[in-house]
This record gives structure tokens, C-alpha cells and sequence, in this order.
């Protein structure tokens, strides 16, 4: 049983109460507690050299239980001296008001639902200055230990907040230490004599860095002192960045003497901690998966079935042997039941299994029916996987769960243990359980080519939902993503409410499917497409799907919002923590009509707007005067670029920018030198015409000679010019699925697989590149996708109002720092609609900042207006890009308001946009919500204080007055 957190979390100092339930077994544990205790003495004397040391046992400031976690012991056991603290702080702001405690912050008891915790911990009556990390004594180290939170180890931990650290050490002589940098590559670093500090500042105060991770087994911050291993963003000079490895969120740093050191890493607000991802083996053969905010319960039963248990908010241990007894959920009440996902982790097809199920193969000799049962479990770190394995031939389906912070990884590996070929007709990734509820709603994101991501949402009868692509990729009709509550529209159903969520990573044809069954329960499957499906499975050989995620919110679409943006930040793209850069593309500036002369003109404007990064589209390559010929040619065009791209990159660069290109590497143009050679590497049928789509074919990247082409390719354009950036982009569907190699797998999934092979070798060969990932806009805007690319282009569809509703529905499923918006000219060629430049800059600069008009056109003024939009950008742009995203109103066709919270809490973004003037409106009334209510916020263009309390219980009021009004208001704490 959890301690309630909510009592420590009272002012007092006493010592930290370990409750007795906490204490796995008697004498035992309670000599190893001594023993922790006493270590954790010895800790003090090291703490006391660099801010007041706090006794083991003490409450320090508010709450700051005492933490220790019980690992924290073993390294200073092992290398005396070489204890490391984990300071914890707060900014001082948030003390001020607390008559003189400079403690901590809220920790919200865990029946909260679970939710991240903010936790720190700060010395009472001795302020924390914002920069006062060069001078000592002014942190107090806390260890922490998420036990006595109620988190069992390991704990997630996440900074938050701009982060500061301090070394100090102390040793008699001085000496060498062994050091890894941040590459890995050991080294030796020198340090001086006792007394020695060293300290400085990890992470700037402000909004311009991105929080950093300390994770399970992540190496996580840290610098100290010594030449050689360099840190670009260590601000003293002094040296270094050691490669600090966590443990259960302990920093850990190899030394070599007996000296004593002492890492302080203050982060200014804190660290949040989220619920123990942890994997627990019960009796009966049954798990408990429990991660941030939600559990997950299976078991095997004596018979080998996998049956589940649970899914959705946290349970505890001591609940599943009551589920077990459950005899509600065996099957087989009546002749017509049928075994579904609420008894069967895996709903194989055979038997009774006539409901969707998420397998299905065909034997060599024709037997089209599974009979599987589990064979052995198997539980690493946060990943649990159960073999299922046929009870007649040899073939295995592998289960894997894998806990990723608040969300659920599930996939499946189909295994031919034997030597006759076997066939999937249907493999998806999973199947999810869903509660009985009297009433269910799904909200998914519906849309068709320009109009991407609209918000959908519909009650369920009995009967399926089926959202799928048959389009080789995952298309503009809908995205992998589905939610499903329980539809209180009396409520937004924003803030309360149990969400479930699924989405499929998978850059491919898939398939969700949410089956209501007449008894209220739900079942949802996720998985590449089965249509048309035949994945052969040759002896000796198996396959995995793509991963299905599972999300899930106690406290509604708030919540779910928050989980899976951090999710999609942590556990997804690459360069979680870069800031994206504000982009000039020149698409809608030049189309096809690139010369250099015009983009280089467009790169000077481009610069002086304050763009980081200027990508040419579409026509810059060989034979490309328009959309007939050209694609799968990768060379400049000579006449254009006769030095080829690097002059061109030089100058853009020149210009204090980036410089990336457009590219298609999947299609080819019938008129071009790669299809002239190859006119084989397509998909086609042999005895059928070939489709023509945008005027391309596909190139059969099921192929390994036409990945390995690919590959080249892409490495010698890359290599021929500083290129920093690529736009990757597929403007056709795959629609003959055959690529004529004999013994081929399916496709539908080697497209993809080899999609993802080229990508993966190209950001391999050139880690440098950025990738926007681009598909006729948002056609491919997926997990697995977006486990590769930076960022995603959502829609060639550029009109600001139009994007509002887009943007909107995309912020569901995913981060806006994933999100691209370019502010284009009016009107746009899409749409015809006339947008002024203000509304179109505010509606760019909810996601990551864009400019996409022809500059060459713009009047000084609006360039002037311009570069303001774009300096203004920047100084928000950390927060929409990291920040916690509420949506305050959401009807597009009426006012759209939506506000960013700062990580740090420190700023507040608020947008507003009302399209036209209705009902005599002229201000709006904008709660915000998840603001600190005893803080006072300042507006930083008037100056006008607001306590977080108004903001929240009356609203901000915001002008939108005459069409297209539209408000960006930007609070600072204060
Ligand atoms: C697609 C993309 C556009 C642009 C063009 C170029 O439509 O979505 O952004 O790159 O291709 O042909």
C-alpha cells in the first residue's frame, strides 16, 4: 500500500515515517534501513560543504520528505566518498509567498489518478536566486527517494524547468578521475585540491532550453571540472560534461579516490516524478503492469489461456487476485459467445473466435485455425513478454508490453519455428479491452487531403467503427489514433472523464477497429491492414508487428493531451529536447520555378525575418520544370546549378541559416534517367497497366537493390553540399502490390519496412540532417514516422483558418513541436481566402513557426510586421514547443482560443482568434486553466497583473474585434 504523499506534503519537520507496510520484511529490513540511515549520516557531511546539510530523517523547507533512495547507499558503500546527491529546488518565486519557506511545491496524492508529481525541495528562510548558482550555500542537497513517495523503484524522473547544477568536491591532494564524455569515449579529468568547487549552470533560466530527462538508465546532465570532454552549453568554461549515468534516479559518477564528491543538480522546479514504470510477477502466474497514471493486468491461467485483467487506472497488486476470481469474464456463458480481448490477451482466430480477432495464418497444409497457449513469461525492466506457442505446429506468437512513462507499447512477434512456410492473412499489433461503460464515444481524426486532422467525434452503438488506410501509407482519410470515453457532453469532457486511447506507429496501410458489443465492453484492435494482406512467414523465421500504444487518462482529454505529448516527446522523435527552428520554405514562393538568383533573394529576406532555416521545395533537380518529369533523378539541375546545390548552401548559410531540400525518394517520374535505367524497381503487375499518380510510380523499396540505390543516392546528395535539412515527402498512393520478386513478403509491409531502412542508414550516415516528414501534407504523420523525422508537415493547405481546425485535431494525437505552419501569402492558392498577416503569423505560431510566402511580393511593412511576429516567436517558442498545450474554445467557424504553458510554469502563451464578428461579440473570456493560482502573472505588453486565481475562476479578457481578430497574449510570472 502507497503512503498518501498528501500528509507529507503538510508544514512540519519531523523525521521521515517510513510507513510499515513500506517495509518489505522485518528485522532484516530494518537493519538494511539502518544501515541506509546511516549511510545516509555520512552523506551529511558532504552536504554540509556545499549548503546547510540536512539530517537523514528531516523534512526540509515545506515538505521535502527526506529522500533516500535505498541504491543511493550502495554507491558510497562501494567508493567511499563518491555519494552523489540529487539536489532538488524550486524557483524562489514559488516560496516567496510562502512566509518564508522556500519548500516545495504541490505533490498530488496519488490518487490523483496517479498523475506526475512535482516534486523539490528547498531549505527553509534561505531564498533560491534565479542565478545564483556560482555562489554556494544556497541549495540544500536532498536525496530522494521515490519509496517514500509511494513510488516504488524505479521511478521516472523528469526535470522540468530550466536546470542549474553544482559540483563541489573535496580531497586532500587533488588528483585524476576516470570520465566519460558525452560520446562515451573514457578520458581522465584533473581536479585540485580540497576545497576545490566547481559549479555553473547546466541549463539557462528562461524559456529557451527544453527540460531534460533524467530517466531510468539514462544518462541524464552534468559537468564538473577538467579539460578535454567539452559541453557546448556549459556557460563557465570550467570544463566538461562527465557522461552521468542514473540509476533509479540516482547520478552516479565513477571515483577513484577516497575524496568526497557532491553533484547538486538543482532543477528549478523540480522533478516530476511519475508512478513507477514496474512490471510485477503476482502469484497465479498473473502481472501487473503499472506505469504513469494507469495499470495493465493479465494473467495465465493453469489452462495456458492469457486472459485479461485490467486496463485503465492504477490498481493495486492485491486487486488482481480478485479479478482473477472474476468468473465473469470466462467465456463460454453461451453457445453463440465468443472469446474477444476482455477474456483473451491475443483473440487468435479459431474456435468460437468469429469476432474481429487480431490473428489469423494459414498453415502449409491448409489449416486456417490457431489453438495457442502460453508457454513462458518473461519480465525485463519494463518490458514483459509471454510466449504463446501452438499447441499442434510449430509456431509462436511472442506478446510484448513494454511501459513507457503513462503509456502502454504492445506488439507481437509471429515466429515459424518449423520448416513449412506459413502465411498471415491478419497480424495485427493488439487487442485492447476496453471497461464495460453505459455509454461510449470515440473521437478520431477524420479528414481527406488539405483538410487533415479534423476533430471527430460520435457515440458507438453496438457494432463496429472501422478507421483504416489502404494507401500504403497512413493517408489524410484519418489518422492511427482513436480515443474513447464516455461521451459527457454536458461536460467538454476536458478536464474529468476516463479516456482510453490507441494509436498504431506504423508509416503504412492500417487499421483500427473499435467493436461494441451489446454488453457494453469495447474492443479495439490496432494493426497494419489485413486488406490484401498475405505475409508469408518462410521456416525458421518470424516477424514483428509495429507497435500499438495504449494511453490512457483518468482526468480527461486534458490529461490525455498532456500524455501523449510526452509521451511523443520522450519516448518518440528524435532530438526530443532540440528547440525546432523557425523555417522559409519556398514552395508557394517559387512552385516549380527555382533558380538561384530568386532563392537566394528569398533567403535574404527570409534571414532578415529571423528564419533559422530555409528549405528550396520541389524543382530544384534535374529535368523538373513541373510535375511531369524529374522524380528519382536526385542531381541539381545543371542549368540551374551547374556547381551543383553547395554554392547555393554556402550562401544560405552565409546568411546565418540552415539549408535543406525538397525530396520524393520513393516515387520516380516515368520521364527520368532512374526509371529509363530501372523500369523494373516499380510496383506492378505483370499482365495489368501501371497506375499513374502525381505522374509517378512507386519504387518497390521492398526491394533490397532499390533500397541500397536509395541509400546512395540520398548519401551523395547529402555529401555534394552543407545540406542540414531534408523534406521528405510521397505524393502517391502504392497501389500494384507487387514488387515481381519471387518469394517476396508482403508489400504492404516491405514498403514500409524498407521506407524506414533507407531513412534509418541515411540518418545514420549524416546524424546532422533533419528530417520533415511530408505526405501530400499530412498523409504520413505517424508514431513510427515521427520516431525518425523532427517534424511533420500536416497539411499543404496553408490558409490560417483552415489551419486552426487542422491544428487543432492534430494537438490531439500529437506534440506542436511536431507541428509545422508556415505563414504563406494572401490569398492562399488553395483556399482563395484573404487572411491578414497578423491572424495568419498568430495561427502559425501555435505549432513550430513557418514562412512560406513569396518575400520577394511582401511590402516593407508587412516584412517589418514580419520580423516582429518572428522575434516575438522566439521568445514563446519554447513554451508552445514544450510547454502544456489547454485548449480554451475549439470551434473554428466561432472563436478558437488556446493557451501553452510554460514547462517551468514561468510563461503563459494565450491565442485567440475569432474568424468573423458574430452576435455583436468583442471580448472573449478565456479561463485558463493549470496555471498556479497564488502566483500573479504579468502581461507583457501592458504590464496588467492578474493572479493565477482570476485567470483560472474569471478569465483573461481578450479583444477580437472586426474579422479575422485575432490576440496573442503572453504572461509572465512575476
Ligand atoms: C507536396 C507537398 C508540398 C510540396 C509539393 C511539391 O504536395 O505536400 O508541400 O512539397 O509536394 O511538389
Amino acid at each position: 500500500m502507497a503512503p498518501q504523499v498528501a500528509t507529507q506534503l503538510e508544514h512540519r519537520r519531523e523525521p521521515l515515517v517510513v510507513q510499515p507496510e513500506q517495509q518489505v520484511a522485518g528485522r532484516q529490513l530494518a537493519q538494511a534501513e539502518a544501515e541506509r540511515v546511516a549511510q545516509l549520516r555520512r552523506h551529511r557531511t558532504h552536504l554540509d560543504g556545499v549548503g546547510r546539510g540536512v539530517q537523514a530523517g528531516d523534512v526540509v523547507g515545506r515538505q521535502a520528505p527526506l529522500l533516500a533512495h535505498p541504491d543511493l547507499a550502495a554507491p558510497a558503500a562501494a567508493e567511499p566518498g563518491g555519494g552523489v546527491e540529487l539536489g532538488l529546488g524550486l524557483d524562489h518565486r514559488a516560496h516567496d509567498r510562502r512566509a518564508g519557506h522556500t519548500g516545495v511545491d504541490e505533490i498530488p496524492a496519488p490518487e490523483s489518478g496517479g498523475r506526475p508529481a512535482v516534486v523539490g525541495a528547498g531549505l527553509a528562510g534561505e531564498p533560491v536566486q534565479r542565478d545564483d548558482v556560482g555562489g554556494a550555500g544556497h541549495r540544500v542537497a536532498d536525496r530522494f527517494e521515490p519509496a517514500a513517495l509511494g513510488l516504488e523503484p524505479p521511478a521516472q524522473l523528469q526535470l522540468v524547468g530550466s536546470v542549474h547544477a553544482r559540483v563541489a568536491h573535496s580531497d586532500p591532494v587533488g588528483g585524476e578521475d576516470d570520465v566519460v564524455d558525452a560520446a562515451g569515449r573514457p578520458g581522465r579529468r584533473r581536479f585540485a585540491p580540497d576545497g576545490a568547487r566547481q559549479h555553473g549552470r547546466l541549463h539557462r533560466p528562461g524559456h529557451d532550453r527544453p527540460p531534460v530527462r533524467i530517466g531510468q538508465n539514462e544518462h541524464v546532465v552534468g559537468f564538473g571540472p577538467g579539460p578535454g570532454i567539452g559541453r557546448r552549453d556549459h556557460p563557465h568554461g570550467v570544463g566538461v560534461a562527465d557522461r552521468l549515468r542514473t540509476r533509479h534516479g540516482v547520478v552516479s559518477c565513477r571515483r577513484r579516490r577516497d575524496e568526497t564528491l557532491t553533484w547538486n543538480i538543482v532543477p528549478r522546479l523540480g522533478l516530476r516524478v511519475a508512478d513507477p514504470p514496474s512490471i510485477l510477477h503476482l502469484p497465479d502466474d498473473a502481472f501487473l503492469l503499472r506505469g504513469d497514471g494507469f495499470a495493465y493486468a493479465l494473467a495465465v491461467t493453469p489452462g495456458g489461456d492469457l486472459r485479461h485483467l485490467h486496463w485503465g487506472g492504477p490498481i493495486e497488486p492485491a486487486d488482481v487476485g480478485v479479478l482473477l476470481t472474476d468468473d465473469a469474464r470466462e467465456f463460454g456463458s453461451n453457445t453463440w459467445s465468443s472469446p474477444r480481448a476482455h477474456t483473451e490477451e491475443l483473440v487468435a482466430h479459431g474456435g468460437r473466435r468469429l469476432d474481429e480477432s487480431a490473428l489469423k495464418v494459414e498453415f502449409a497444409d491448409g489449416v486456417r485455425a490457431l489453438d495457442l497457449a502460453a508457454e513462458s513469461t518473461a519480465v525485463s525492466g519494463d518490458e514483459l513478454t509471454v510466449r504463446l506457442a501452438d499447441r499442434h505446429y510449430p509456431f509462436a506468437a511472442e506478446l510484448h508490453y513494454r511501459v513507457r512513462g503513462g503509456a502502454l507499447e504492445r506488439w507481437t512477434t509471429l515466429v515459424n519455428d518449423g520448416d513449412a512456410p506459413i502465411v498471415l492473412d491478419r497480424a495485427y499489433s493488439a487487442g485492447w479491452a476496453l471497461p464495460w461503460q453505459p455509454r461510449w464515444v470515440a473521437t478520431w481524426l477524420a479528414g481527406a487531403y488539405a483538410a487533415e486532422t479534423q476533430l471527430t467525434r460520435r457515440e458507438l452503438g453496438p457494432g463496429r467503427l472501422v478507421l483504416e488506410s489502404r494507401r500504403g501509407i497512413p493517408g489524410h482519410a484519418a489518422q492511427p489514433w482513436l480515443a474513447l470515453d464516455a461521451g459527457d457532453e454536458a461536460r467538454a469532457s476536458d478536464e474529468a472523464g476516463a479516456v482510453w486511447s490507441v494509436a498504431l506507429a506504423w508509416s503504412g496501410s492500417w487499421r483500427l477497429t473499435a467493436e461494441l458489443a451489446a454488453d457494453g465492453r469495447l474492443h479495439v484492435t490496432a494493426g497494419v491492414n489485413d486488406f490484401d494482406l498475405r505475409h508469408p512467414l518462410p521456416p525458421g523465421t518470424s516477424w514483428t508487428t509495429p507497435v500499438t500504444v495504449g494511453v490512457f487518462a483518468a482526468a480527461g482529454h486534458d490529461e490525455l493531451t498532456d500524455r501523449w505529448h510526452a509521451y511523443e516527446r520522450t519516448h518518440v522523435v528524435p532530438r526530443p529536447d532540440a528547440v525546432r527552428p523557425v523555417l522559409y520554405n519556398s514552395w508557394e514562393a517559387t512552385f516549380f520555378d527555382v533558380r538561384p538568383e530568386s532563392q537566394l533573394e528569398l533567403a535574404r529576406r527570409a534571414a532578415a525575418l529571423g528564419a533559422e532555416l530555409f528549405v528550396v521545395d520541389d524543382g530544384w533537380f534535374a529535368g523538373r520544370e513541373d510535375e511531369s518529369a524529374g522524380v528519382g533523378d536526385w542531381t541539381p539541375d545543371r542549368s540551374a546549378f551547374p556547381d551543383g546545390l553547395k554554392p547555393l548552401a554556402d550562401e544560405v548559410q552565409a546568411l546565418g541559416m540552415r539549408f535543406g531540400v525538397w525530396v520524393e525518394p520513393e516515387a520516380v517520374s516515368p520521364d527520368s534517367d532512374l526509371f529509363r535505367a530501372h523500369p523494373d524497381w516499380i510496383y506492378q503487375w505483370p499482365t495489368r497497366p501501371r497506375t499513374l499518380a502525381r505522374q509517378t510510380h512507386l519504387l518497390a523499396l521492398s526491394r533490397p537493390d532499390v533500397r541500397a540505390h536509395l541509400v546512395q543516392a540520398l548519401d551523395a546528395l547529402l555529401s555534394s553540399a552543407p545540406i542540414d535539412a531534408l523534406k521528405w515527402d510521397l505524393n502517391r498512393p502504392l497501389t500494384e502490390a507487387s514488387s515481381g520478386l519471387e518469394g517476396a513478403g508482403s508489400v504492404w509491409v516491405e514498403h514500409v519496412e524498407g521506407f524506414y531502412e533507407v531513412l534509418d542508414r541515411v540518418r545514420e550516415r549524416h546524424p546532422g540532417v533533419w528530417i520533415e516528414s511530408c505526405a501530400s501534407g499530412g498523409g504520413r504523420a505517424d508514431l513510427g514516422v515521427l520516431s525518425r523525422a523532427e517534424w511533420v508537415w500536416p497539411s499543404d493547405n496553408t490558409d490560417a483558418l483552415e489551419r486552426l481546425a487542422i491544428q487543432h485535431g492534430y494537438a490531439y494525437a500529437h506534440s506542436p513541436h511536431t507541428m509545422m505552419a508556415w505563414v504563406t501569402d494572401s490569398p492562399t492558392y488553395l483556399t482563395k481566402r484573404e487572411i491578414p498577416l497578423r491572424f495568419r503569423f498568430h495561427s502559425a505560431m501555435t505549432g513550430l513557426l513557418g514562412v512560406g510566402g513569396n518575400l520577394a511580393e511582401w511590402s516593407d511593412a508587412d516584412l517589418a510586421a514580419a520580423a516582429e511576429y518572428v522575434a516575438q516567436y522566439k521568445r514563446i517558442r519554447a513554451t508552445v514547443q514544450f510547454g502544456t498545450l489547454r485548449r480554451l474554445s475549439g470551434a473554428p467557424d466561432d472563436v478558437t482560443a488556446l493557451s501553452y504553458l510554460a514547462p517551468d510554469g514561468a510563461q503563459v502563451a494565450v491565442f485567440a482568434f475569432a474568424p468573423s464578428v458574430r452576435r455583436l461579440r468583442r471580448t472573449v473570456l478565456l479561463r485558463l486553466r493549470g496555471l498556479d493560482p497564488a502566483a500573479v502573472y504579468a502581461d507583457a505588453a501592458t504590464g496588467t497583473r492578474y493572479s493565477g486565481a482570476l485567470l483560472h475562476h474569471h478569465g483573461l479578457r481578450v479583444a477580437l474585434t472586426g474579422d479575422y481578430a485575432s490576440e496573442l497574449v503572453v504572461l509572465d510570472r512575476i
